[in-house]
């Protein structure tokens, strides 16, 4: 059975104090929820509190990632982290191609390939985000656009990696807009991301990789999103701030 994940990406929101709060309140929210036991919680703060936060909830099932990744190990890239730095503070998850890095960092689909690799080689599981513009959706290139996003991120991952990751189907329309696409645009997209994933590998392993939608998710809209046959979950922005909100999106997930 796949795996249902709740990724709060916290982008470039909260300073040390604020985080540990935001943390604390999530935890202590999540130990009184009774959680299937398929279900994965995971905080992506800024990387200066990635330590910390490994720390603090070390003892309970809340796992941590990054926002991003350089692709290689170590070297001479001023201001960058890689895999193996995440992975040495605790984290098992890192996000990878998200629509404000591939706009505003200029992230190629090659450098997303790239880095999704360099996630896997240091164990943590890349979650490889896509998502078609609003101009693109109009064109009616949904399926262009995402085929070549998959595909491209996907080169030389084999079926031993595959299962380590996850897609995050994110419209770059829905992110922090508010315009979240209806549970049947996003199952659509869903479905052919899986479709996808079965002629690269194969239908098995299509069905085991986790695909969570994304783009202003909230308490309100979740639960109908969540009842979509191939909607694994969420990567949460703005709802993932606030504990009341972020655990009101855990809870959704419940049938
Ligand atoms: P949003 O962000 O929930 O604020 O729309 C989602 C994301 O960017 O991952």
């Amino acid at each position: 059975m796949r795996k249902t994940i709740i990724a709060g990406n916290w982008k470039m929101n909260m300073d040390l104090e604020g985080g540990r709060a935001l943390a604390d309140r999530i935890k202590m929210g999540t130990l009184g929820m009774d959680l299937a036991a398929e279900l994965r919680v995971i905080l992506c703060p800024p990387a200066v509190l990635l330590h910390d936060l490994c720390n603090r909830l070390s003892e309970c099932s809340i796992k941590v990632g990054g926002q991003t990744l350089h692709n290689k190990p170590s070297g001479a890239f001023t201001g960058e982290i890689s895999g193996p730095m995440l992975r040495s503070v605790g984290c098992h998850y890192v996000i990878v191609g998200h629509s404000e890095r591939r706009t505003m960092f200029a992230e190629s689909d090659i450098e997303v390939c790239l880095k999704a690799n360099a996630a896997l080689d240091a164990r943590l599981s890349p979650i490889i985000c896509v998502g078609e513009t609003i101009t693109e959706r109009e064109e009616g290139r949904v399926k262009e656009v995402l085929s070549r996003q998959v595909r491209k991120a996907l080169e030389g991952i084999f079926d031993f990696g595959i299962t380590d990751c996850v897609i995050a189907y994110e419209p770059v329309w829905a992110i922090g807009t508010g315009n979240t696409a209806t549970p049947e645009q996003a199952q659509e997209a869903h479905r052919l991301i899986r479709d996808l994933l079965a002629s690269i590998y194969n239908a098995e392993i299509a069905e085991r990789v986790s695909i969570i939608y994304g783009g202003s998710v909230t308490p309100q809209n979740a639960h109908d999103l969540f009842a979509q046959p191939d909607i694994d979950g969420a990567l949460v922005g703005g709802a993932s701030l606030r504990a009341d909100s972020f655990l009101a999106i855990i809870n959704a997930t419940r049938p």
